[in-house]
């Protein structure tokens, strides 16, 4: 299985080498080559020269519209306090990472990682802490007091055997689904679905007055789309027991749910959908299409970079079936074992686990902070709701598959190619028996 998985990855960042990142992000792919020097005679001194400079080179996928002003918004405070350091900003694009992932993975294997880089809290980090590619951050975490600033759950997430090894920046919300009210009106619709079956009634509606009900983009986005569908339909519990056994994913219950997740498909604009999330979203905004189920950093496209406004231009409910649950997950980031500049590193951590550094960034990608002492004050419109949900002790937290949080690299990948299959041949039988052999086959 996780052969299969690494031959797939490096598929992957064969494809993925072509992608070159978008304005504002340098160059991620140069980090091991040096400009071969003409008189080529000197000894060989370039490493020694290299580990002295003052830099930090920074991994993620944030360069899309809403979310790199997120990461720019940290990166500045970031400069501000370490005037000395040069911060390599090596976002490379591509919605959930799709092709940051094959990429940092080749680097991890070549023993070149960047200095820090970007791991959803959770199953995803923790392979790369069984596999050791990442340091223990415990003593960090301990000079800068952040122990009991992170809820508990969240510092379990990246946790084992009682070392730290990650810093979180934020928490976002996947299940939700998005519309403009105005588009609702028009269409005589009273209000976002409650359940699955209420959104398909509303996309009897919707096809009959020519216009798409769901919006999606590439696959990702679909995996996202069969998340909230199971958990809407299953329930958190039954949910949450895919990710821990508790649950048959042949069962009568899963296969149903699995056949809504069908239903949805069909009702979207999946045949002609392609690029990223945020052309998925702007159909919501031309007015074409009437929802999109996607997580907060669309709050962060719409309401900042767009600067659209909330409640007016657009409007959001959780996905339906979920009221009340937070399908959460978490952007963290990393010291890699073998990072060139560590004590830069450590400054940018620093960083990102400081009031300061959540304070700006949240607010810019449509994420509420880590931190339980962040100042709310600088939360407001969508978030201010969300804020106010991920802390209300009644709301039941369940953790993303399609950003890291319950399935391990090796079940995610399988899920991937199964899902790919299911979306083509629309059997759900053979999709729950897939998904089955892999969960046991990945444990
Ligand atoms: C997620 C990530 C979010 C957001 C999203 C879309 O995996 O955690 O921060 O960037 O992908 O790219």
């Amino acid at each position: 299985m996780r052969t299969r998985s690494k031959l797939m990855s490096q598929v992957a960042v064969i494809l993925a080498a072509a992608v070159v990142c978008t304005a504002g992000c340098s160059k991620a792919k140069e980090p091991v080559k040096e400009a071969p020097k003409e008189p080529a005679k000197e000894a060989p001194k370039e490493p020694a020269k290299e580990a002295a400079k003052d830099q930090v080179e920074v991994f993620s996928w944030w360069t899309g519209a809403g979310e790199q002003e997120g990461l720019d918004a940290m990166i500045a405070d970031f400069k501000s306090k370490n005037p000395s350091i040069e911060l390599v900003n090596a976002a490379v694009s591509g919605g959930a990472g799709t092709n940051a992932k094959a990429i940092l993975a080749n680097r991890l294997q070549a023993g070149t990682p960047p200095d820090s880089y970007q791991r959803h809290a959770g199953l995803e980090l923790a392979d790369d802490i069984k596999a050791g590619k990442v340091e223990d951050l415990t003593k960090l975490y301990e000079a800068q007091g952040w122990k009991d600033k992170l809820p508990k759950g969240l510092l379990e997430a990246i946790t084992i055997d009682g070392k730290i090894y990650s810093v979180p920046v934020n928490i976002h919300r996947a299940n939700l689904i998005w519309f403009q009210p105005k588009t609702l009106g028009a269409l005589g619709i009273a209000g976002p679905p409650k359940t699955w079956k209420e959104f398909m009634t509303q996309a009897a509606t919707i096809k009959a007055k020519g216009k798409t009900a769901l919006a999606i983009g590439p696959q990702w986005t679909q995996k996202h789309l069969l998340e909230t569908v199971l958990l809407g339909e299953l329930g958190p519990d039954t949910y949450t027991g895919l990710w821990n056994g508790k649950t048959d994913w042949k069962s009568k219950e899963v296969i149903a749910a699995l056949d809504m997740f069908k239903q949805v498909l069909a009702v979207s604009d999946i045949k002609s959908s392609a690029a990223d999330w945020q052309p998925a979203a702007d159909r919501v905004i031309d007015g074409t299409a009437v929802y999109t189920v996607m997580g907060d950093w669309l709050d962060g496209y719409w309401g900042r970079a767009k600067k659209l406004a909330f409640k007016t231009d657009y409007d959001v409910a959780p996905s339906p079936g979920s009221t009340g649950v937070y399908d959460f997950l978490s952007d963290s980031f990393t010291l890699p074992v073998g990072a060139k500049h560590r004590a830069a590193a450590e400054k940018w951590l620093i960083e990102c686990g400081s009031v300061a550094g959540q304070d700006l960034f949240n607010p810019q990608k449509g994420s509420v902070p880590a931190r339980t002492d962040a100042d709310k004050s600088k939360y407001q419109g969508y978030l201010a709701t969300a804020l106010k949900d991920w802390q209300d002790p009644t709301t039941k937290i369940v953790g993303s598959l399609a950003h890291g949080v319950v399935a391990n690299n090796a079940l995610s990948s399988e899920i991937d190619t199964a899902l790919g299959i299911f979306v083509e041949s629309r059997d759900s039988a053979g999709f729950a028996a897939a998904v089955a052999k892999a969960y046991a086959a990945t444990k």
